[in-house]
């Protein structure tokens, strides 16, 4: 499944998450504004894959520049990765693929082929994510014994990544390798990106999945209704706590009481080396409004406030353990959480 981005004649292609799985539409972005909104809409969601679309973002912005006045400049770059970096503020990709992208940029900014360059860089990013994540799936499939029933919030499937995904990549490679598995997908309110997202990937590969309403953790947990659980992250700090998807706290706490293994799969540009705790995390809040409508129909009364938080942080105490392209992550989680950037 990696056919939801691709870049074609210096346009970048993505597959419309709002639409799926009903419908499969692609939506042609050709400059840096088009990017900015595919991320802000959620046209395009999941951290690694922000990451990925914003530093194609950056070279469409750069292509931009270029066309209309011959020379992109370190001011002009700036702009263009202030429009990106504003997009959505939880997901850590999102700076360290600008990061990335601003250091090509400084090593070739006089080169005559720098948009080439800067286009390259784009693709090696995208392409080093999808084998991060094979990797980090081999990992953590070691993990998952055969007839486990895993529970999953949120997608960290291949449509949130570069492709196979994090906490679906250690599913798909523990599926592939013989290991009869179950999974538990939480509809994830209010975007669904369980019910329509990670129940879709999973469904066409035939990997046995059953859908829950996210209120009903707490009875499975206590029933051995579970019997791992596995998420993705958007930011993981140095001491471990890990922001993901609104609800992830939820779901470690009822792990967490119930002695349930509860697994973070993440590459280590998710991770986070300036920030010492899950308190410096930004959290992003979202328009009510996405709480009142499913698919555009009103759930409730038309003017009663509603709030979104779009993530949470889980504190590192809740988590059993990491699973990264660089291997399997213990306690303690400070200690070897560093050792990834050294
Ligand atoms: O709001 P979203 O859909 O971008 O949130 C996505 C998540 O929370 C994922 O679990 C996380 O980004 C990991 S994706 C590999």
């Amino acid at each position: 499944m990696t056919d939801h981005i691709y870049w074609k004649d210096g346009s970048l292609n993505v597959l419309d998450q709002r639409e799926l799985p009903f419908k499969k539409v692609y939506i042609r972005c050709k400059g840096l504004v088009d990017v900015a909104k595919a991320i802000t809409n959620m046209t395009v969601r999941g951290a690694p894959l922000i990451g990925i679309v914003a530093a194609y973002g950056v070279a469409l912005g750069i292509g931009e520049v270029v066309k209309s006045k011959g020379h992109c400049s370190q001011p002009d770059l700036d702009r263009i990765c202030k429009r990106l970096q504003g997009t959505r503020p939880t997901a850590v990709n999102l700076a360290w693929a600008l990061e990335r992208m601003k250091d090509a940029f400084k090593k070739n900014v006089d080169e005559s082929n720098v948009l080439e360059v800067i286009t390259e860089e784009a693709i090696s990013i995208h392409v080093k994510d999808i084998e991060n994540n094979r990797m980090l799936s081999l990992y953590g499939a070691e993990l998952i014994d055969d007839g486990d029933t895993i529970l999953t919030h949120c997608n960290a499937g291949a449509l949130a990544t570069g492709g196979y995904g994090t906490a679906l990549g250690v599913i798909r490679a523990a599926h592939e390798s013989g290991k009869r598995i179950k999974v538990l997908a939480t509809e994830t309110r209010p975007y669904m990106q369980g019910a329509r997202l990670t129940v879709w990937e999973l469904s066409q590969e035939g990997i046995p999945v059953e859908l829950i309403p996210d209120n009903h953790v707490g009875l499975l947990s206590s029933n051995k209704g579970i019997s791992k659980v596995i998420v993705g992250a958007d930011r993981i700090a140095l001491n471990g706590d890990t922001a993901n998807k609104i609800g992830t706290y939820m779901i470690a706490l009822c792990a967490h009481q119930f002695r349930i293994p509860f697994y973070v799969a993440a590459p280590v540009s998710t991770f986070d080396n300036h920030i010492e705790s899950g308190v410096y995390i930004p959290i992003e809040e979202r328009d009510g409004k996405e709480v009142k409508y499913l698919q555009g129909k009103l759930l409730t009364v038309k003017d009663v406030k509603a709030r979104y938080y779009s993530f949470d942080v889980t504190p590192a105490r809740f988590i059993t353990n990491f699973i990264t392209e660089k291997g399997i992550i213990e306690r303690p989680f400070r200690k070897y959480i560093k050792m990834l950037f050294s």
